[in-house]
């Protein structure tokens, strides 16, 4: 039996209310080969306005101090549920929490996966649908590209401002995140890897990319590629979603091409991702596309299958494959018999999926 320390940031809204049946059924689907201890993390929207944080001071209350992170990273794995509230003025939570825990831990990839399964509604038509089944994942780099914060403004609010945000690409940002996706597609069926960018403008950071891509092929024989700019990806990812495998991005087209993919693969209540830092220095994050919700939080009306899902990633993520797989297959049968979740609670959806393991 093997023991993991994992942390557990439930977070707002309908975090706090899908985190808890992810975690349930986590713990049934590896009971016979792992032991999880938890240590769970009060941080969010509560903890801050706890602890004095207001709209017009939002600096008074805490988000997530050097301490709180010195002991989650002391964990194996991170389960996150969602934080925000409209109470929390924007972007106080996503820097302060969501982005100091992904450079903080060096969750330098950003891995989304989608699927559209039968008996779910996408918005893609039944012609496109029929030619057969639409499973890929985005390997989304992390921690560099646009969202580093590299730029500023000067004489700003004037009719002169100059503002500018420059995108960070370092060779060995962009080589550890090509080499995660070649290993990500040799252990998937159709071994296929497709790299976006828009090189034929963005030629500095799109170079390095194509050349680090090239780079690295030779050392994954079984793996074919492919490359397409992104406007063009947006294009197929509507009209022959089939054709993608592995996708490697970049943070900001990886950002816009998982939302899209979200869409056509019929709702976020199955977008499940995990925030990883592959060599395993830091614990990485695994958490549901999805907010806090707060138009439906308290009502037992979220989703909780986006949140199992990144539960699957997780017990993945520690080696728990068998885990994993009783849990998507437990999943894929609840999908079958009842699609999406409409008129269906929390709970409901909760033990369907529990008693199926
Ligand atoms: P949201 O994802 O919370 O909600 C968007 C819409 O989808 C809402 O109508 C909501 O009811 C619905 N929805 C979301 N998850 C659902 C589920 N599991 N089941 C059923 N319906 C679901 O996005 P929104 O409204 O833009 O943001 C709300 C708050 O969440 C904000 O404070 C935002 O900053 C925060 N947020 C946090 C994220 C995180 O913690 N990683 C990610 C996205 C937003
Ligand atoms: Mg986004």
């Amino acid at each position: 039996m093997q023991t993991y320390k994992l942390a557990v940031i439930p977070g707002d809204g309908i975090g706090r209310e899908v985190t808890p049946v992810a975690l349930k059924i986590l713990k049934k689907a590896t009971n016979s080969v792992a032991e999880f201890v938890e240590e769970h993390f009060e941080l969010g929207a509560e903890h801050w306005a706890a602890t004095g944080g207001t709209f017009e001071h939002p600096e008074s209350g805490e988000v997530l101090t050097d301490e709180t992170l010195e002991a989650i990273r002391k964990n194996d794995a991170i389960l996150l549920g969602a934080v925000g509230d409209p109470s929390v003025p924007s972007g106080v939570l996503e820097r302060g929490l969501l982005l100091k825990l992904r450079f903080g831990l060096d969750h330098y990839i950003n891995l989304r996966p989608s699927k559209i399964y039968p008996n779910v509604d996408s918005p893609l038509s039944d012609k496109i649908l029929g030619r057969g089944p639409v499973d890929f994942i985005v390997v989304r780099e992390g921690t560099e590209g646009l969202y580093c914060g590299a730029g500023g403004s000067v004489r700003t609010g004037s009719e002169n401002e100059v503002a500018t945000e420059v995108s960070i690409n370092t060779a060995y940002g962009v080589e550890r995140t090509v080499r995660y996706a070649f290993e990500l597609a040799n252990t998937r069926e159709r071994k296929k890897l497709t790299l976006v960018h828009k090189h034929n403008v963005l030629v500095n950071a799109g170079h390095l990319w194509r050349r680090t891509v090239e780079k690295v092929a030779p050392e994954f024989p079984d793996v074919s590629t492919d490359y397409l700019h992104v406007d063009a990806t947006t294009i197929f990812l509507v009209t022959d979603p089939q054709r993608f495998d592995v996708i490697v991005t970049d943070n900001l087209f990886g950002d816009i091409l998982t939302d899209e993919a979200g869409a056509i693969s019929g709702g976020i209540g199955l977008a499940a991702s995990g925030n990883i830092d592959a060599s395993r220095r830091n614990p990485s994050m695994f958490e549901p596309v999805h907010g806090s919700a707060p138009d439906i939080a308290g009502q037992n009306l979220a989703d909780p299958r986006a949140a199992i899902l990144s539960a699957a990633m997780l017990a993945e993520h520690l080696g728990l494959n068998d885990a994993g797989a009783k849990i998507r297959e437990a999943i894929d049968a609840d999908i079958l018999e009842f699609g999406t979740a409409k008129g269906r609670s929390t709970t409901q959806i909760g033990d369907s999926i529990l008693s199926r393991i």
